[in-house]
């Protein structure tokens, strides 16, 4: 089967190296790509949002399957058009990814069927959020509506902190029109759990669960990022508590995106919140995370290829979903300065014979050298029979990476293997 993938970053290069496994594989096209990723994949210069240009690509190439991964293009409805072309996605349709393109419309959902998650209130005017915010209780999290890179939710301590964001979002719109709603939230506390789960519209197969490291800084200092670095398992995802969540929000959620017209088949995304009263969605996301999938991906044993028909197909019930019982470490070695301002250009050394796999993330070709081109440059991955072992491994290997401007985090999988200590 010849495949097309969207996409252009580190996650892409994991669903990349991972289908490559399946012998039903064959040619693999990925849009933009990067120039890590075109070691593995025939890259073209096609952004994941030109919508058209994508389109124009597969009627030439006319692929027996795509792949897609990012946000904006689910958002937009690439898959809905993929589709009408004949060609089978691996993906949400627009009216499915909306879970993720609209917090207001997912807290609406939850809400609706009795799926726990945070108490929160909408807004469409600043006046109105502001009077709320100066009698609300602090601290308290205000989001914005739509997509934001990330970076729509912010944790503020204070009114004057709650002025700031509201006059970011909804006054000078710097997350455009996405901030035209906004959330304000209550603020939940306990550990937090990523689980990305396979799900045809009937059947959900949650994936082995891992802990992002949201913050730029080591020692969760520094602005949010996209993710720092990843672990897989998360230690306080306990059996117990994935039952829980199985009864009590995956299947519900599947349930009501079905009930309401809108059926998911793809990767569906918890973000999840363990607090004292029990487990709660802090946010969905329509699509496999980023880092999270470079630590999941390396842990599945079943062929993923098979696995992505399925969803397409509704026979996952059918098809095996397997993991590996070891753990598994990324170490994300960014650009100094992302999230924010950051130097690149700058060439890429890899070792010559490494153990474990580098996903390549922000990196372009020149003249057959690799240099850096973005902010999360590369992920470096480990796997292992113990966290404390992946966790060694991913930081020998990033070690052996070399180029300028080079940051990372020093304590990627600290909490996690502290929470095991416990
Ligand atoms: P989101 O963009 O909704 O994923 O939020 C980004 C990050 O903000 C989450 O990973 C949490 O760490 C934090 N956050 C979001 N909502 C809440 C909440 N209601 N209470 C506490 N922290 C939150
Ligand atoms: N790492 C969080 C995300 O992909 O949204």
């Amino acid at each position: 089967m010849n495949i097309l993938v969207i996409g252009g970053g580190g996650r892409e290069h994991a669903v990349i190296k991972t289908l490559k496994k399946s012998k039903d594989c064959g040619k693999i096209w990925c849009l933009p790509g990067n120039g890590g990723i075109a070691a593995d994949a025939e890259c073209y210069p096609v952004k994941a949002t030109d919508l058209a240009g994508i389109v124009a690509f597969a009627k030439e190439k006319k692929p027996d399957f795509a792949v897609v991964t990012p946000d904006d293009p689910l958002c937009m409805g690439l898959v809905d058009r993929l589709e009408e072309l004949g060609v089978p996605c691996f993906g949400p349709s627009k009216n499915a990814a909306v879970i993720e393109g609209s917090k207001v419309f997912s807290k609406e959902l939850m809400k609706k069927y009795g799926i726990p998650t945070a108490e929160s209130r909408v807004f469409t005017e600043a006046d109105e959020a502001l009077a709320y915010l100066r009698t609300c209780g602090y601290p308290a999290v205000v989001k914005a509506d739509g997509l934001a890179l990330g970076k729509g939710a912010v944790i503020v301590n204070s009114f004057g902190e709650a002025e700031v964001a509201v006059k970011d979002m909804m006054i000078d719109k710097i997350f455009g029109e996405s901030g035209s709603r906004i959330l304000v939230e209550e603020f939940l506390t306990g550990p937090e759990v990523s689980v990305l789960s396979f799900t045809d519209g009937n059947v959900v197969v949650p994936m082995v669960s891992s802990m992002d490291h949201k913050r730029a800084r080591t020692g969760d200092e520094g602005p949010n990022t996209g993710g720092m670095g990843t672990v897989a398992p998360n230690p306080y995802y306990t059996e117990k508590i994935a039952e829980q969540c199985m009864r009590e929000i995956f299947l519900p959620t599947i349930r009501a995106m079905k009930a309401e017209g809108r059926t998911f088949r793809g990767c569906l995304y918890f973000g999840l919140m363990l607090t004292p009263n029990g487990p709660k969605v802090i946010e969905y996301n329509c699509r496999f995370g980023d880092p999270e999938t470079q630590v999941v991906l390396p842990l599945l044993e079943s062929d993923l290829l098979k696995i992505m028909l399925a969803c397409r197909n509704g026979t996952l019930a059918e098809t095996e979903v397997k993991f590996s019982s070891g753990a598994a470490c990324c170490v994300v070695l960014a650009s100094d300065g992302y999230p924010q301002k950051y130097k690149t250009g700058y060439e890429i050394t890899l070792p010559k014979r490494k153990k474990g796999e580098i996903f390549v993330a922000g990196a372009r070709l020149e003249g057959g050298k690799l240099v850096t081109s973005g902010g999360r440059v590369l992920g470096c991955v480990s796997t292992a029979p113990t966290l404390e072992e992946a966790v060694k491994g991913a930081y020998a290997l990033a070690d052996t990476v070399r180029f300028g401007n080079a940051y990372k985090r020093a304590d990627i999988g600290k909490r996690a293997l502290a929470a095991l200590g416990d």
